[in-house]
């Protein structure tokens, strides 16, 4: 595909590039030791048009496509995979949410300071007893004059400490299941919205995973996203396109700890030789590019095919569970190439092994991505049935 690109797709992957190893590479280990959100980088991002990649360039964004946005979104997990997250969520989910659903309104107030990365948006979707399964999720949102009065907690949510806006999902009709979920729109700081526990991760450390309370939390009416009872379709709809994101993370970070494990083979003397002349570890970084393209083809191919408007929720799940999969294979190869060094802080596959792990678990598991890709499969009409 990579020859495919057009030229603005090419310039807006190297000049991502060029930022992601100039200025978040450095600092990417202590962040991931202090557990410092990046700030700083997503300023800068912004001023780039990397926080609002796919928002039209009247709300303030830069008007690219998605194949341009997981180019860019590669190039910033191949240094720091909690960055990337971040710009992940926000992109794909907050952003690409309001412009789908948001009336003019909420794109003037919300959209254009998010597009231009001066706020950061959060996702609240899952609960303590509803991650999997969000139908049925307990939070309850009560129409009371022009507000809606929302009440309980939401886990897991990134950014949910730093976010200057949380797309919040809650029960408006208990008695519709999936149509009875509405969406809302809450800033942080709303009264009676309380940052909780900040979970302590083996990975992605600089990014924050947040529990959100909501105690009798006023959010204005004009605040609702989309319709009442849409909020469980803007969701999976969101979790489409986040879902190429994190396919995109996976792609950057195994092509991180791929090019570190080839840098290391080729430094390393064993047995009086450069042990990149070992056949068996050769073969182990030859499966390792070749995975980390399959990957990346699956990651484009959805991309594309949002790009082009079709239907690609299947596509985009693929992607999601080869690619996260996948890195999770590389980097454990890498860790392995690298020896007693790779259990060690001195070189940075051990923090690609870590922040890998949890590609295959947020945004939908592994196996709900089985489930959507065999949904979709079982219920494709134009399917031949065999033998038929
Ligand atoms: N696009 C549009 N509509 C969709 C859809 C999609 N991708 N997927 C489902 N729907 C619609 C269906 O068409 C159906 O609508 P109708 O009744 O009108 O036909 C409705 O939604 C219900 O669909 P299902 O019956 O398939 O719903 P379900 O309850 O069986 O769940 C599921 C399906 C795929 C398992 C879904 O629940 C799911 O994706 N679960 C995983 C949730 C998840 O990924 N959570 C991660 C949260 S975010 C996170 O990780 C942290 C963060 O900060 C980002």
């Amino acid at each position: 595909m990579t020859s495919q690109l057009t030229q603005e797709q090419l310039m807006i992957q190297s000049m991502a590039r060029e930022f992601s190893r100039k200025v978040i590479a450095g600092t990417a280990a202590e962040r991931d030791r202090t557990k410092e959100f990046p700030a700083e980088n997503l300023r800068q991002m912004g001023e780039l048009g990397l926080m609002g990649m796919m928002v039209p360039i009247d709300y303030d964004g830069s008007g690219a496509d998605t194949v341009s946005y997981v180019l860019a979104l590669s190039e910033i997990a191949y240094s720091c995979a909690s960055t990337a997250v971040v710009m992940s969520v926000h992109n794909s989910i907050v952003c690409e949410s309001l412009l789908r659903f948001g009336s003019e309104d909420q794109k003037q107030r919300y959209l254009k300071p998010l597009a231009r990365g001066d706020i950061i948006g959060a996702f609240a979707l899952t609960e303590p007893h509803a991650g999997s399964d969000p139908v049925s999720q307990s939070t309850t949102a009560v129409a009371d004059g022009d507000h809606y009065v929302l009440n309980g907690s939401k886990r897991f949510t990134t950014t949910g400490k730093n976010a200057g806006l949380i797309i919040v999902t809650a029960k408006t009709d208990e008695a519709k299941r999936h149509e009875g979920i509405s969406a809302f729109l809450v800033e942080q700081g709303s009264p009676g919205l309380v940052v909780g526990n900040i979970e302590d991760k083996m990975g992605l450390c600089a990014s924050d995973t947040a529990d959100l309370h909501f105690e009798d939390c006023r959010v204005p009416a004009e605040n609702l996203l989309g319709r009442e009872g849409q909020g469980f379709k803007i969701a999976m709809k969101a979790l489409d396109g986040g879902r190429i994101g994190i396919a995109a993370q996976s792609v950057g970070v195994a092509q991180a700890a791929l090019d570190a494990s080839v840098r290391y083979t080729k430094q390393r003397t064993q047995f009086g030789q450069s042990i990149s002349k070992f056949q068996g570890l050769r073969w182990m970084i030859a499966d390792m590019a070749t995975e980390v393209e399959a990957a990346r083809q699956l990651m484009f191919s959805a991309a594309a095919m949002k790009d082009r408007g079709e239907k690609f929720t299947q596509q985009a799940s693929m992607a999601k569970l080869f690619a996260s999969e996948m890195v999770n294979r590389v980097t454990a190869r890498a860790l392995q190439i690298h020896g007693g060094y790779g259990f060690t802080k001195d070189y940075p596959v051990e923090r690609f092994y870590r922040d890998a792990r949890v590609f295959t678990i947020y945004e939908g598991t592994s196996e709900i991505q089985r489930v959507v890709i065999s949904n979709n499969i079982f219920k494709d009409k134009r399917r031949p049935v065999q033998g038929a």
